[in-house]
Parts: structure tokens; sequence; C-alpha cells
């Protein structure tokens, strides 16, 4: 992009390993879209980004309406919070840290791990804030493959291990894939001794958490969130469990207030409608049932397997990118990849019924016209 060289100003002061920098790529708010799809706005399908199509529970909305005390910082201890979280992770309160997003936890927990030339290892294709954050923290991402159906290759991990490696990043399920790692398979690399991050952003969707290890392994650490099964992206609430001195030496690096109260309240209020809300995962897991097998009737796409509420296609005619905005035009958002690893794959997240009739329906339309 640019040379240092050419670089003028005040820019020119900028940490010269940043001006190549490449971001992370977000998903589109619908409002950025005005104008530019056959749908107005409001009719825009999100499928973009997993979120809760169902939105979170109405006892959060409830007391949001009423809550008296904006003008007030949270607590930046964040007791109240962290007993919470404890109480439904089945944990000490000691290990919880909470966060806006779990985001924000992986950026913390690299600020205190990673320094400009330290290694992270990274399973890729995988979760793009791993790298996104070691780089700004100059350090260096040391990708490891996994395999064609995504499966993680332990022995090519451990064979990654240097001096220098800090942390092994591991999305269980991963994203944007959808699948799982074995157990067996994890406790191989919890053995390495490295901190190892196991992130179950999905963890309600895939019922299967480490959370039980987290007192033999102490270099054990997992990340969750409410932005999923708890339809509350849009808040930013994320926590992670860690041995109790690296929840410490969490809590004194990260910014003063990190969680705002209106992400506590809606803690509080979720976890007092838990049933209501793993009723609705019940009804997103059925639903990606019935869209995995539309998808699959589709000969020109190839859906993977999901253990998470949306579903990875490897598109087997044509360029994802132009799939994502014939979709886009008809009002449908998805997301694509056309990276080395991940050539002409989309990824879908579970809507509601009707949102998987108006997908199944576009990609007719669109299979139609490409003659497949
Ligand atoms: C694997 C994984 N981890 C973490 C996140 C971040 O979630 P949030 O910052 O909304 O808690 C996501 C979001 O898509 C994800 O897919």
């Amino acid at each position: 992009m640019f040379s240092p060289d050419f670089v003028t100003g005040i820019e020119r002061l900028i940490r010269s390993e940043l001006v190549n920098f490449v971001g992370y790529t977000a998903s589109k708010a619908p409002e950025t879209l005005k104008g530019k799809t056959e749908v107005p706005v409001e009719g825009i399908i999100k499928l973009d980004a997993n979120e809760n199509p169902y939105g979170c529970s109405p006892k959060v909305n409830q007391a949001l309406a009423t809550y008296p005390s904006l003008n007030i910082y949270p607590d930046s201890g964040q007791t109240e919070l962290r007993n919470l979280l404890a109480g439904y992770a089945g944990v000490g309160a000691e290990r919880i840290v909470a966060s806006g997003g779990s985001n924000q936890l992986i950026d913390l927990l690299i600020r205190l791990f990673v320094g400009p030339g330290d290694e992270v290892i990274n399973l890729v294709p995988t979760f793009d804030v791993y790298r996104f954050s070691t780089q700004i923290h100059g350090g260096t991402v040391v990708e490891v493959l996994r395999d064609k159906n995504f499966a993680v290759n332990v022995k090519a991990v451990k064979a990654a291990i240097g001096k220098k490696t800090k942390i092994i990043f591991l999305a269980n399920p991963n994203s944007p894939t959808g699948n799982i790692t074995p157990q067996k398979d994890i406790l191989e690399i919890l053995d390495t001794r490295l901190p190892v991050l196991v992130d179950e952003a999905y963890y309600e969707f895939s019922g299967k958490t480490v959370m039980p290890l987290v007192s033999q392994y102490e270099n054990l650490m997992v990340l969750r969130t409410f932005s999923k099964w708890a339809g509350l992206a849009g808040l930013r609430i994320g926590y992670g469990i860690f041995p109790p001195r690296i929840a410490d030496y969490l809590l004194t690096i990260k910014i003063p207030y990190n969680v705002n109260v209106a992400a506590l309240v809606a803690v509080r209020e979720s976890l007092k409608d838990v049933d209501f809300l793993l009723d609705r995962v019940k009804v997103i897991l059925a639903e990606r049932e019935r869209l995995f097998t539309e998808l699959k009737k589709l000969k020109w796409l190839k859906p993977f397997p999901s253990r998470t509420n949306f579903i990875f296609c490897s598109v087997l005619n044509g360029k994802a990118s132009e799939l994502q905005q014939k979709l886009q035009d008809k009002g449908i958002l998805v997301r694509y990849f056309d990276q080395p690893l991940l050539k002409d794959a989309i990824r879908i997240s579970v809507g509601k019924p009707e949102h998987t009739d108006a997908l199944i329906k576009a990609l007719q339309e669109i299979g139609e016209e490409r003659n497949v």
C-alpha cells in the first residue's frame, strides 16, 4: 500500500510497522447499504455476523428502558458482573474477567503475553482477530494449517513451537468453518504447557466445553461471549475464565470501566432468563439442520457440518465475491472469503425460517442465471 518513505506530516510519526497493516474486515451495517439493494434497509436479511435473529431476552429490554443511573460509571473491578458470570460458568469469580465483547479480551491477553518479536500460534483458517491483535502489538503470527476438513494438526502445532512462542489460539468450534476439535487433541496441546486460549464463543450451540479442565491446567484459558446465544452482540459483552493470577493481571492492565452499565444490566437479566434463551438456541439449531439440507440440494455449493449458528460453504462454481454481491443486491447479507486458505467460500448465519426460505429462493434464482 504505502511505503513509510512517502508518508508525510504527522503520519510519518506513526509506528512504521502499522503503515501497511491489514485491518479486520467487519460485517456490514444494513444502514450503510441504503439505496444499494433491491429492498429497503428494514427488509435486509442479515446473515453475515452470526448474530441471534431472535434478539435478546425481553427482560433485558424492560430493565434497560427504566435503568436510572446512566450518569454513573460502572464498577471498574466488575464485582457483581464477575460473580454473576462465575455462577453461570460454574467456576470461582476470581477466575473471571469481563470485557466489551470477547474481542477485547483477545486483545488484552495479547497485550499481557506478546511483545514485539514474540510469536503466537494460529490454527488457520480461523477467526481473524487473533492475527489482527497479534500484529497490532508487534507480535508475529505463526500459522499452522488445518487439514482439508479444517481439523487441527496437533503434530504440526507442536513442531511450530519455538523459544518465542507465547500463546496458542484455538477457536472451538472454529470460525468461520464451524467444526469442533476433539478433547484429546486439546489435551495434547495443553500438555505443551504454553498458554492456550480456547475460544468458546459458540459454546451454547456446540454443547462442548473445556471448562471442567480449568482447575487442572494452569495454562488453560477459556473465552465466552453473550453476543451469540444471548442476542447481545450490539451491547458488546464477553468474558473469559483464567487462572486467578492471570485474571488479576488482566484486570490490572485493562482500561478502566471497560464494560458499560447497560451490559451489566443485560447480563443480570439474561441470566434470569437462561432457559428461555437456551430454548431459542434449540430453535436455531433445528433451523441450522433445515438450512444445511436445503443448501446441500444446490449442487454448486458444498456446505460443511457445523456445531455453531452458521454454515460454512465452498462455492464450487464461480466466485464467492460475485455470489455475495448478488445476494446483497437482493437484500441478503452473507460473509464471503477469498484468501489463499479460504478460496471461494461463504459463511451463512442461521436466521429465522423465513430468512432460510428467502435465502434458498435467492440462491436458486442465482443458480438458474448461472445455468448450474
Ligand atoms: C470465534 C469467535 N470468537 C470471538 C468472537 C467475538 O465475539 P464478541 O466480540 O462479539 O464477543 C467471534 C465473533 O464472531 C467469534 O466468531
